[in-house]
């Protein structure tokens, strides 16, 4: 999805979404379908009470595409209706909270993929015949893009859900690449401040959230070169940073001691090695790949034991961004184009970090590696709207989360698919949430 595609061109356009509607599908089947019967009971179990059940993922994906592309699409088209509107109410996902939808009257997993299938046949339908030009719901192929990253999301969401689940390994993937440059843990980049534009208003597919672009005035600050590491990250356990009372906030200090956490999700020490589970696999823990499932809290509390602190998410975009040669913002660390196996680890190609210094082709001008990809990035900023901020094409999207107890995610992660990547993409969760792929990297205040 790049700006400078030649969105004019509709049959380009056409082919690109039809061919990013399919993967994105692909996906959703290789977590579901393709590793369940129909009748397993691993497809409807709701295997933590923070994720839904498999079969309310798929069927929730195609009832939104149900609703913004088939039946909203339909006012563009003039083709027929919708596929299922009396579903509507069962997948929408504010007035159903996690913990009651396994207790709902759901399609069972075989009619949530019949159902996704038909939606999609008119899905198609609807971007054949869609003139891209003439409503605003249908221009520039916008819906479409919203419902691939839609789907992607989901995606993800179901790859945390496959990391909760007990039982026997059902995902493979090839390792990630080795690092090819070497001591980058620790290691921190001075970038020089500078006016910058924040955000985007020229991404076709940006949400709502990422708009508009607007100048904001970011101070000098040393950001580290890499994310934390897991032997970083594993020094600050061993010294006793969670009985350190003066590490974390109050907040944080409170849920660590009620959830009795005293390592990240899935960290078990035996004899003087750490271990992780893996999508089911125990394994000794790489030391040189981004720590992974930690809180805002634990990265914060990290943060405070290395004598530094989180970026906010203005830092954060602006390394991944501004190129102090030409003064500009660009769309990558590494320039406009997009991402390539070689630049990022992205779309669950590998199924877990790479370690650091494996992806010299994806740093930025300034030398800060592996902003894309790889884990979400935890950043000191709470969710707010930029400045002119609209919602569109619906306020559940991201407006009724504004000034919520959030913490702010940049930079996305293994398990996000490439449409989702940008690096104006704003990600948000609770500070105590740490089942997403979420690690952090440190900045300091010059
Ligand atoms: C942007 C990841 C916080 O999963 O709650 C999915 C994305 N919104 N369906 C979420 C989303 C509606 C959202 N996050
Ligand atoms: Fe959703």
């Amino acid at each position: 999805m790049t700006a400078t595609d030649p969105v004019t061109d509709r049959a380009a356009l056409r082919r690109r979404l039809a061919a990013e509607l399919e993967a994105a599908r692909a996906r959703t089947r290789a977590l579901s379908h393709d590793v369940f019967g129909p009748d397993d009971p691993e497809f409807t179990r709701q295997h933590s009470p923070l994720m839904s059940p498999f079969h309310w993922d798929v069927a929730h994906i195609a009832n939104m595409e149900d609703f913004w592309l088939v039946r909203r699409g339909a006012a563009d088209t003039d083709l027929v209706d919708g596929v299922r509107e009396d579903l509507d109410h069962l997948y929408d996902a504010f007035t159903n909270p996690r913990a009651a939808r396994p207790s709902l009257p759901l399609l069972d997993p075989t009619e949530a993929r019949v159902y996704g299938e038909r939606v999609r046949e008119r899905a198609l339908a609807h971007l054949d015949a869609a003139s891209f030009d003439e409503r605003r719901t249908l221009a520039g192929g916008f819906l479409f893009g919203m419902i691939v990253q839609h789907e992607q999301q989901h995606v993800e969401t179901m790859l945390a859900t496959h990391q909760l689940r007990a039982g026997a390994p059902v995902l493979h993937a090839d390792p990630p690449p080795a690092s090819v440059v070497p001591g980058l843990a620790g290691s921190e980049v001075f970038h020089p401040g500078a006016e910058f534009l924040l955000g985007t208003s020229d991404e076709p597919f940006a949400l709502d959230n990422e708009k508009p672009a607007h100048p904001v005035r970011v101070a000098d600050f040393w950001l580290d070169a890499a994310p934390v590491t897991n032997a970083e990250y594993a020094r600050f356990v061993d010294a006793g940073g969670y009985d350190d009372r003066s590490l974390w906030s109050e907040a944080g200090w409170e849920h660590i001691r009620a959830e009795g956490w005293t390592a990240p999700m899935t960290w078990e020490r035996i004899d003087d090695r750490w271990y992780r589970t893996s999508f089911g696999v125990r394994e000794e823990i790489p030391g040189d790949q981004p720590v992974l499932h930690v809180s805002f809290h634990e990265a914060a509390a990290y943060a405070a034991w290395a004598g530094k602190r989180l970026p906010t998410e203005v830092e954060w975009e602006f390394a991944a961004r501004y190129e102090h040669a030409s003064g500009t913002a660009r769309r990558w660390p590494w320039g406009d184009e997009d991402p390539t196996p070689e630049r990022a680890n992205l779309d669950q190609r590998h199924l877990q970090p790479a370690p650091l210094g494996a992806y010299p082709a994806g740093a930025s001008p300034l030398g800060v590696h592996q902003l894309v990809g790889d884990v979400w990035e935890w950043c000191d900023s709470g969710f707010e709207g930029y400045p002119g901020f609209e919602p569109f094409p619906y306020k559940e999207y991201s407006e009724v989360f504004f000034g919520g107890d959030f913490r702010m995610l940049r930079g996305s992660s293994f398990g996000v698919g490439t449409p989702n990547a940008r690096t104006t993409f704003r990600n948000w969760d609770l500070p105590i949430r740490r089942q997403i792929f979420s690690g952090f990297r440190c900045a300091r205040s010059a």
